[in-house]
């Protein structure tokens, strides 16, 4: 899943991954996951994440790669923010050769004031991590989780200095994938302006 921060990368793959019966991994919320455990690694990932600048690929694609190698053999897989260079693209055809690299690679595409909405409002339980957003998806009691009814946050990297730089390191580093898989036919373009349901439907349907 490949598009710029607030596309709805997070949303929608947790939607598939329940339709199509897979496992799937955001590589942002594994460091955000080391952070909340305190290890050396997410306090390295911390470091960079705050700023709204890239992981070293190294760190990153051990990361990943450990998570796929411990996934394999289920069917399939769903990877939401990797890879996002393409010396991480790279080293995952490469992890794949055997089974011939990824399917496809969806690229959501949203224009920007579109994501800088979404961004700035976006709220995230501190205990199961699920998102609501101040006007999209709002949770029924401001700023307190339906399902476990523990307090929201905002994420650092969604304060404005942090967005403005997440846009720019996009366009620069993970942008050019799109056309890497393009060339590779395995990309499929959605559209990601829309309700989460209908956004849905495309996805299923460009999966398919
Ligand atoms: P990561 O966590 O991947 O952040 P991101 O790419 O910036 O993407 P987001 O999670 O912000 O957006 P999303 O597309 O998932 O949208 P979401 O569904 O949340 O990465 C964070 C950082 O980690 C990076 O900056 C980097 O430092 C590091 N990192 C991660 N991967 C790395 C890698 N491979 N290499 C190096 N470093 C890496 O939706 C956003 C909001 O919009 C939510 O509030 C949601 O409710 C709302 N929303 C969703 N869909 C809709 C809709 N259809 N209509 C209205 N609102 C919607
Ligand atoms: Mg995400
Ligand atoms: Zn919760």
């Amino acid at each position: 899943m490949l598009g710029p921060p607030g596309a709805g990368k997070g949303t929608q793959a947790t939607l598939i991954a329940e339709n199509l019966k897979i496992p799937q991994i955001s590589s942002g919320d594994l460091f955000r996951d080391h952070q909340d455990r305190d290890t050396e690694l997410g306090r390295l990932a911390r470091s960079y994440m705050k700023d709204g600048v890239l992981v070293p690929d190294k760190v990153t694609i051990t990361m990943v790669m450990d998570w796929i190698e411990q996934n394999t053999g289920v069917g399939g897989f769903l990877l939401d923010g990797f890879p996002r260079t393409i010396a991480q693209a790279k080293a995952l055809d490469q992890a794949l050769a055997d089974s011939g690299g990824i399917d496809l690679a969806i690229y959501v595409n949203v224009p920007e004031t579109e994501l800088v909405h979404r961004l700035s409002g976006r709220l995230v339980c501190s205990k199961c991590k699920t998102q609501y957003h101040t006007d999209f998806a709002p949770p029924s009691e401001p700023c307190i989780c339906d399902k476990c009814i523990t307090e929201l946050n905002q994420r650092d990297d969604d304060k404005p200095e942090a967005i403005k730089k997440r846009f720019q390191v996009y366009q620069e580093e993970t942008a050019p994938l799109i056309d890497y898989y393009q060339v590779l036919g395995r990309l499929r373009e959605v559209n990601g302006v829309g309700s989460i349901e209908k956004i849905g439907e495309r996805m299923l349907k460009a999966l398919h």
